[in-house]
């Protein structure tokens, strides 16, 4: 059963997801070389308690912290740290979700410290780019996997455009999102279109394509979470929540 929400509901994801982008936008103003990751998730859950919001991820299955952090050849669900100190020409994904109401919003960015290579620059612009090509199917009376499906070629768009190619992460993807974080359906960043559940109206889906400078294949650290690319490529991760409409997508985490 895939939850429907209601267009009041919907306002008040809509709120939710208000708090989400500006605990990020007010993370991505603090990241420059020298500043730590807890720093950071210190920022976040201070915008997200002014806020009169609760913190999705702290507690989460033991997750210890507001943000994932997620530096360089971190894919996602980086914990943060003192002594992960940013430095220039770093790339870092910041994934934060709240909750406001009992409603939930989920979203990442992915942030160049300071100046980056113009290839880690592609990959971050590459991996945005899916993003927004999956938000563009969430079309009601289409299928779940059409947005899988436009995520996948935007990917091979930009590969065909740029002469690069890229990994796309196969273990994580997107999900439904409204009371719970974590809800059905489960979303892939790849695949044919035209299967899964059709597209209805009140659906929220949490659209986040993850994509490195290598190929797909991801390990765990020995922390539980931290998820690495295993040939040490770089990495990068953009999340939207986005609900179906009939007058389209409705990007709830848009600032
Ligand atoms: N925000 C992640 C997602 O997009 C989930 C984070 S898991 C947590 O699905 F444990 F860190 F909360
Ligand atoms: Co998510």
């Amino acid at each position: 059963m895939i939850e429907l929400k209601s267009p009041t509901e919907l306002e008040a994801m809509r709120a939710a997801g208000l708090v989400v982008a500006k605990a990020l936008a007010d993370v991505v103003a603090a990241i420059r070389p020298g500043v730590s990751t807890a720093e950071l998730d210190e920022l976040a859950a201070q915008t997200i308690r002014d806020a009169g919001a609760v913190p999705s991820f702290l507690g989460y299955h033991g997750y210890p912290a507001t943000i994932c952090a997620s530096v360089n050849e971190q894919i996602v669900h980086g914990i943060p740290s003192r002594t992960q100190v940013l430095s220039e020409g770093d790339l870092i994904s910041v994934d934060c979700g709240a909750i406001l109401e009992g409603w939930h919003g989920d979203s990442a960015v992915t942030v160049a410290v300071g100046t980056v290579t113009p290839e880690d620059q592609a990959l971050s612009d590459a991996t945005r780019a899916a993003m927004e090509a999956g938000i563009k199917a969430v079309v009601v009376g289409g299928h779940l996997t059409d947005i899988s499906h436009a995520i996948e070629e935007s990917v091979h768009a930009t590969e065909h455009a740029s002469g690069t190619t890229y990994g796309i992460v196969r273990e994580y993807g997107g999900h439904g999102i409204g009371t719970s974080m974590h809800m059905e359906p489960f979303l892939p960043n790849f695949g044919k279109p035209g299967k899964g559940p059709r597209l209805r109206p009140g659906m929220a889906i949490a659209i986040e394509p993850m994509l490195t400078r290598g190929d797909e294949a991801t390990e765990e650290l020995a922390d539980g979470w931290t998820v690495v690319t295993a040939d040490g490529s770089r990495a990068a991760h953009w999340e939207h929540t986005v609900a179906v409409t009939d007058d389209g997508p409705w990007v709830l985490t848009a600032p």
